[in-house]
């Protein structure tokens, strides 16, 4: 089993190490919370251990239902290793109901199901602020080539199509999420990140009530138990 190495990078929610095989990296879970591009910045008790159980879980399932990723295994509550990938510098969102940043593009109620879903692409870069571009700014750019990109957009529908009907099945809306994808070692399209309450909107099907980090975004309160339940709905 791989164990951690040097630290190559520190991210907003996680810290990453390399480890003593080269083709395998390190997640380490902290529970640091920002918002807003970092202009708002808290914590919030337990989210590593929880968000990292709630990122395994749904890698796991994506894996017994068709879709590869990076993850290996969780050798502690904070630690996932993970296949190393070149992450492709585009975020990647789909969204089954009307809210959040398409709330205020499209100016139509929060809370409306959309007809199919909508995938959405983002520049990752946080000194632009993560700005939203489409197929073509991708393919000028070269932050992915075209096979790349529609392999991204059926992976990306492919994730929805598992995790929507698991959650609902579990009393829970998936509402949007966010997605990273990598470059493995053969130049294969991998899905990589997280998936967890920090990535994706999660609503409650009876009452609507918010379980994810707009609690923490729009100073709801509740954050901690938030994750908690959503933790218990999805792995127990
Ligand atoms: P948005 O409505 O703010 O564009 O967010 C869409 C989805 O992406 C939502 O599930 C939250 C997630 N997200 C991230 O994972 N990271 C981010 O930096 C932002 C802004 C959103």
């Amino acid at each position: 089993m791989a164990t951690s190495g040097k630290m190559i990078a520190e991210g907003k929610a996680k810290r990453i190490y390399e480890t003593d095989d080269p083709e395998f990296l390190m997640f380490y879970f902290k529970d640091d919370a920002t918002a807003f591009n970092a202009q708002k910045k808290g914590s919030i008790e337990s989210k590593g251990i929880l968000n990292n159980r709630i990122s395994r879980r749904f890698f796991e399932l994506l894996r017994e239902n068709g879709v590869d990723n990076h993850f290996v295994d969780c050798p502690s509550e904070r630690e996932m290793l993970v296949r190393k990938v070149e992450i492709i510098p585009v975020e990647t969102v789909v969204r089954n109901i009307i809210t959040g940043s398409l709330q205020k593009r499209c100016g139509r109620p929060e809370g409306e199901t959309l007809p199919r879903p909508i995938v959405e692409y983002f520049y990752k870069d946080d000194d632009l602020g993560d700005p939203m571009i489409n197929d073509e700014h991708i393919l000028i750019f070269s932050w992915a080539t075209r096979e790349e990109l529609d392999e991204i957009h059926r992976q990306a529908l492919a994730v929805n199509a598992v995790l929507e009907p698991f959650m609902r099945e579990r009393g829970v809306l998936l509402v949007d999420f966010k997605l990273e994808f990598g470059r493995d070692s053969s130049g294969n399209v991998l899905l990589a990140d997280e998936i967890c309450p920090d990535t994706c909107r999660f609503w409650d099907i009876e009452t609507r009530k918010k379980l994810d980090k707009d609690r923490f975004r729009q100073d709801m309160g509740g954050v901690e138990d938030a994750y908690q339940e959503i933790a218990r709905r999805v792995a127990g």
